[in-house]
């Protein structure tokens, strides 16, 4: 028998994500998402007869406080599997930290691609999985004119700089790319709004984040444009962002992704009625919090037959394994460390909710540098 088959410890995880400041809108449903998954495991009586420990920080929305907690974590408490990060330039910041220290991260969040560690499990989106459907959704229904609104960090201008690329080979153009600062006021979205409503163009896709994605939609409304015309296109606007700005400023936009509350199969079914029995009726799920929450069941099985913490083991075992998450079956990609998930396009309505629009019939391979792009995306279907 080993030694930790034998004691009633808890195993102890790091949890890191921002409860204040402005990613925290997004980031509290992560949070939630993941605590609500290790107290389903802790009441099923734990792993191996140990209960999980989370032992939570708020980096506050600062970069360098997310790297700054990782190192509080893995050296002062003793962890080595952290869950957490929002933004790309957060996981940048812990990345160091994990791959100096052998830690885990497991990174929930869609994400630009085009990075690998081994130190990382990735389960969002990258975008073979998200942009290049959205891109052509968009093109057969709104047109080939695309302005780009981003954020000003590493995601939204890696982001676009793919979909500039996927737009250019389906013989479309960018007639205008604009970024305003993270964690900008409402005000800084109006100017932007104003060259939106001279260029005209078909589409607007935005890479634009945290409370500055309430401020876009916001300031879109006020110029009162129209989205049947010209609707904005994301890959981060969920039922988190659309319930902060109000219902009838997100109605009729655009998002890709795994999932979205709407899914009807008997696991989302499931898994929303928990989540509500504990948030609340009015509070939506969304595909952030959707990854933070099966990530921790991937974890948890792996952790069952592992039996330890050791990065290297963990590691080694989640690599194929999967997962009947309320998106449906989700799998470890054991080449690249991503998960291969399942791609969506909705349409948010007035409830807040997103109409399903288009789905694949089966799971996306993850391709986080595109090398095989084209080739392993999952045939799509109208709904
Ligand atoms: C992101 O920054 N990965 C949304």
């Amino acid at each position: 028998m080993t030694k930790s088959s034998l004691t009633s410890e808890p195993w102890r995880v790091g949890v890191l994500f921002s409860r204040t400041g402005f990613m925290s809108v997004i980031e509290e449903t992560q949070l939630r998402g993941t605590l609500v998954a290790i107290d389903e495991i802790n009441e099923r009586g734990g792993i191996n007869g140990r209960p999980i420990e989370p032992i939570i920080y708020d980096p506050g929305s600062d970069t360098r406080t997310y790297g700054h907690l990782a190192k509080r974590l893995m050296v002062e408490d003793g962890v080595s599997t952290i869950f957490g990060c929002y933004t790309s330039s957060s996981r940048k910041a812990v990345l160091p930290v994990v791959e100096r220290l052998n830690g885990l991260l497991w990174y929930p969040t869609l994400y630009e691609g085009f990075e690998f560690s081994p130190n990382v499990i990735y389960s969002g989106a990258t975008p073979n999985q998200n942009s290049s459907q959205l891109c052509s959704f968009l093109m057969k229904l709104y047109g080939k004119r695309f302005f780009f609104i981003g954020s000003d960090y590493i995601y939204p201008r890696s982001s676009n700089r793919i979909m500039r690329e996927m737009v250019a080979k389906r013989g479309g153009s960018v007639v205008g790319e604009r970024y305003v600062r993270l964690g900008a006021s409402r005000l800084e979205f109006a100017p932007v709004m104003q060259e939106i409503k001279r260029l005209k163009p078909d589409v607007i896709f935005s890479t634009v984040v945290g409370d500055g994605t309430i401020y876009l939609y916001q300031a879109y409304a006020d110029m009162g444009l129209d989205p049947k015309v010209m609707p904005i296109a994301s890959l981060t606007t969920c039922e988190a962002e659309i319930s902060a700005m109000g219902h009838d400023v997100g109605e009729g936009h655009l998002t890709a992704a795994p999932y979205f509350q709407g899914i009807g199969n008997a696991s989302n079914e499931a898994f929303v009625v928990r989540y509500q029995k504990r948030y609340g009726t009015h509070a939506p799920t969304n595909m952030c919090l959707e990854a933070s929450y099966f990530q921790v069941n991937v974890f948890a099985q792996t952790l069952e037959q592992a039996n330890s913490l050791e990065t290297p083991m963990l590691r080694s075992m989640v690599m194929g394994s999967d997962f009947d998450a309320p998106q449906g079956n989700v799998s470890i990609n054991a080449f690249w460390g991503h998960a291969d998930l399942w791609s969506r396009i909705g349409r948010a309505n007035r409830n807040g909710q997103f109409d399903i629009l288009l789905e694949s019939k089966s799971t996306v391979k993850a391709d986080p540098f595109l090398i095989g792009h084209g080739r392993s995306a999952g045939q799509a279907s109208q709904a």
